[in-house]
């Protein structure tokens, strides 16, 4: 059966890694997707690929005229939205916290963070209407932490506090707030983290070992957890940072 049937789900960053993934995914489980990414190209191979019952904008998550315009459009072309996934995010610089520049800290605040409040405010009512769901992107770093990476491990931190403000603010509306918190997951954005790192070879098979399960997983796993969390399979749900991660949470690790 499929768990997003007749759903209208509106996912940011979603023509690439996690979000493509993810958007691929819903439209198999029978939604409609409302794909919003800053880069074009991608966007025009994937409604290539979906087709246009299926919307793809084009809009930078960080500003607020796109984010109102994108959510009007979607409004205006299915009179409905059933569920919002922030998912855009920015991971760069890979650097402690006093070698990170304005212009880095200031694009990692916006990415990922404001571009929430924005989706919010321009999205809360029409999920008032349906009593919809919102599902946040975090990382498994917003809770335990990671060397070199302070000022993204405080967005997904605040992602976290986020989700689970706003799904108590939201509960009365029967609107869920919920969070999915990867470690790894080999996408374009791990891809370049992994650039950045001293010994990259090295670091593959780290990323291997740090999820207990043995494994940095493809954007698929993440996936078919997100399409649970918005379907009414989880209507019981809110609130929750659910970690999609191998187990990496869970302790001392055998080997490095
Ligand atoms: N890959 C990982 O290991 C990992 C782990 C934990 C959490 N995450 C989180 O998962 C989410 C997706 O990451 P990913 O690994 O798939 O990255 P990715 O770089 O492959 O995809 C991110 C997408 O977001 C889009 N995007 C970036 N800034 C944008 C903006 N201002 N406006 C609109 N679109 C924008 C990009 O164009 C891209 O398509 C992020 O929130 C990230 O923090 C990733």
């Amino acid at each position: 059966m499929m768990i997003l049937k007749n759903k209208i789900v509106l996912i940011t960053g979603g023509a690439s890694g996690i979000g493509a993934a993810c958007a691929f995914n819903y439209v198999a489980e029978g939604a409609t997707v409302v794909v919003i990414d800053k880069d074009a190209t991608a966007l025009q191979a994937m409604e290539t690929q979906l087709g246009n019952a299926h919307l793809f904008i084009n809009a930078n998550v960080a500003d607020n005229t796109d984010v109102e315009t994108a959510i009007a459009q979607t409004l205006q072309t299915y009179g409905r939205l059933d569920a919002i996934h922030n998912n855009a995010g920015v991971a760069s610089p890979a650097k402690p916290l006093e070698d990170t520049t304005e212009a880095e800290w200031d694009l990692l605040m916006n990415v990922n963070i404001r571009s929430i409040y924005y989706t919010t405010r321009h999205g809360i009512s029409a999920l008032k209407a349906t009593k919809g769901c919102i599902l946040n992107t975090s990382s498994l770093v917003g809770e335990i932490g990671q060397e070199q990476h302070a000022a993204y491990a405080g967005t997904k931190g605040a992602v976290n506090a986020l989700t689970k403000a706003m799904a108590l603010d939201y509960a009365a509306y029967g609107i869920r707030v919920n969070a999915v918190a990867p470690a790894g997951v080999w996408t374009p954005m791990l891809r370049q983290w992994n650039k950045e790192q001293a010994d990259p070879s090295r670091m593959e098979q780290y990323l291997d070992q740090i999820h207990a399960l043995g494994y940095c997983p493809e954007a698929t796993e993440i996936a078919s957890v997100c399409a649970f969390l918005l379907s009414d399979n989880a209507r019981f749900v809110t609130g929750t940072i659910m970690p999609v991660s191998g187990g990496a949470e869970l302790g001392y690790k055998r080997t490095l």
